[in-house]
């Protein structure tokens, strides 16, 4: 029997599984770690922890399961996406990530707009000038650190760090490579025009290769560090929504998925290149060679319960710490016990600002509509539905682009929830599945490099032969309209405040 490796660099931690060539899951290890906000609307990590985290993983995973080393034939690593790392010519990290969520670089968005045009931009990138991409990350850097600027030699995505810690290899493929909005999307290579308006020099970046394509392998080093076997292939691997979507099988025209982690997406693949003229849905090259996805991102989706839990659950976290089990089960009974629409309490998720369908840097969370008689379990609920408003924002742009699914796969941590479950299928008005095998983007990658090192044709091919879905949940007939009332307010609530939002960023 072979094995593959699927690493999953992800926001709160990093998770390793290791799987036979059929895709069962064999040994899984996470280790987590800080992000830090040394101002409002700034996120940083620390790379170190990624690769900490990563070498403790791999570590775990071979030792749980006792495999030959010389048996686990690849791996790949699926990640976090648009973060920024600098390294110097010594191949030192020159100062910590900024990573996707940081709001920093509104001013930086402007000034890409000024010189390349916003048109021509989303003709190349397929996507908008944004805060969370790491083109801005990067003239953000160039504005305001250039000493840090001026030692940089290479710029590398997380997951593509990890890769050169364990490879020595700077390389990225084109579902991440297209988050830094340097790729010309449509035809999956670096674009030279944009380097050049924007004066940037094409040697420090990496090298693009297909999701699938084999980068390199471990090297001695790492292989003495990590217990791998140096004849490790390391695949090109994906973004943590490209690999997730080969993860749940969504790799043909007419399949999606949704995601609650810390962030939330509503993803759908597609053969034929699809971009929304107005920029509120991004357009990437997939994981499926020749192929493309349009996604929409909700910043705060798992983080605004995260947020919450880590606030105002401190029983809870007591309470299931002593149980032994997830504090989310108890929220989640909390929630299920207020109604539909929260007892009239809205709840709007732009912790982090907001993307999908606003594209505001400088909007803010907010409960609407406070009453002394809500408890906890009603702004739970509200926090939960917010969220999942916010995910109907996202279909709803890609129904106007006539990307129309017709089920919902659901994944991430929220999509373990049958509650958050039922209200997605309430609110989008479609059955959500879920897949047997719940390791998503872990899995992806996974599969990715079973096909790297050959053991599948293709990646529709091995999806087909390993991912089973569950049977869906499908919409609470009587529930459809009682959320699309509230659904109705939640809309107004982000225009009514749009102003608002730039007098508070302006305080
Ligand atoms: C996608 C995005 C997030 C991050 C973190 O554009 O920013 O989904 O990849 O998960």
């Amino acid at each position: 029997m072979k094995y593959v490796l699927g690493i999953d660099l992800g926001t709160s931690g990093t998770k390793t599984v290791l799987f036979n060539q059929e895709g069962v899951a064999i040994a899984s290890a996470t280790v987590e770690y800080p992000m830090y906000q040394p101002h409002n609307g700034w996120a940083e990590q620390d790379p170190a922890d990624w690769w900490h985290a990563a070498v403790e993983t791999i570590k775990a995973v071979l030792a749980k399961s006792q495999v030959n080393k010389d048996d686990v034939v690849s791996l790949g690593i699926s990640g976090q996406m648009h973060g920024l790392v600098m390294l110097d010519e010594n191949n030192e990290v020159l100062r910590p990530s900024i990573i996707w969520c940081d709001q920093r670089t509104a001013k930086e968005c402007d000034e890409i707009h000024e010189k390349v045009g916003k048109d021509k931009l989303i003709a190349i990138t397929a996507n908008p000038a944004l805060t969370g991409f790491t083109l801005s990350k990067i003239l953000w850097v160039r504005n305001n650190e250039p000493d840090v600027y001026a030692k940089c030699r290479h710029i590398l995505l997380p997951k593509d760090y990890v890769r050169f810690m364990l490879t020595g290899d700077y390389a990225t493929e084109v579902s991440d490579a297209s988050g830094m909005q340097l790729l010309d999307v449509p035809n999956r290579c670096w674009s030279d025009e944009l380097l050049q308006i924007l004066d940037i020099d094409k040697s420090m970046l990496a090298k693009v290769y297909e999701s699938c394509e084999v980068t390199g392998h471990v090297s001695e080093s790492a292989a003495a560090l990590t217990g791998l076997s140096p004849k490790t292939l390391v695949v090109g691997g994906a973004g943590d929504n490209a690999a997730a979507a080969v993860g749940t099988g969504v790799v043909e025209d007419g399949k999606a998925f949704v995601t609650i982690g810390t962030s939330g997406v509503v993803f759908a693949h597609t053969d034929k290149l699809a971009i929304d003229p107005q920029g509120r849905v991004h357009t990437f090259c997939c994981a499926v060679p020749g192929a493309w996805h349009v996604m929409g991102v909700t910043q705060g989706a798992g983080l605004s319960l995260k947020w919450f839990r880590d606030n105002f659950c401190a029983a809870e976290k007591e309470a299931a710490a002593q149980m032994g089990i997830d504090p989310y089960e108890l929220t989640n009974k909390e929630a299920a016990q207020s109604p539909i629409g929260s007892n009239k309490l809205v709840y709007a998720p732009y912790l982090m600002g907001e993307r999908t369908p606003h594209l505001d840097p400088d909007c803010r969370g907010m409960f609407f509509g406070l009453s002394a008689m809500h408890t906890r379990r009603d702004l739970l609920r509200a926090v939960m539905e917010g969220v999942t408003f916010s995910q109907m924002d996202s279909l709803s742009v890609l129904s106007e682009m006539g990307v129309a699914p017709e089920t919902m796969l659901a994944c991430g941590g929220g999509g373990k929830s049958p509650l958050w479950r039922q209200m997605l299928a309430d609110v989008f008005n479609l059955p959500v599945a879920t897949t047997v095998n719940t390791e998503g983007p872990a899995l992806g990658v996974a599969i990715l490099a079973g096909v790297g090192a050959g053991l599948y044709q293709s990646v529709p091919e091995a999806c087909r032969a390993m991912i089973k879905r569950n049977p869906a949940q499908e919409p609470i007939a009587e529930n459809v309209p009682l959320y699309a009332k509230v659904y109705e307010v939640y809309k107004k609530l982000y225009q009514a405040n749009k102003e608002l939002f730039k007098d508070l960023a302006a305080l």
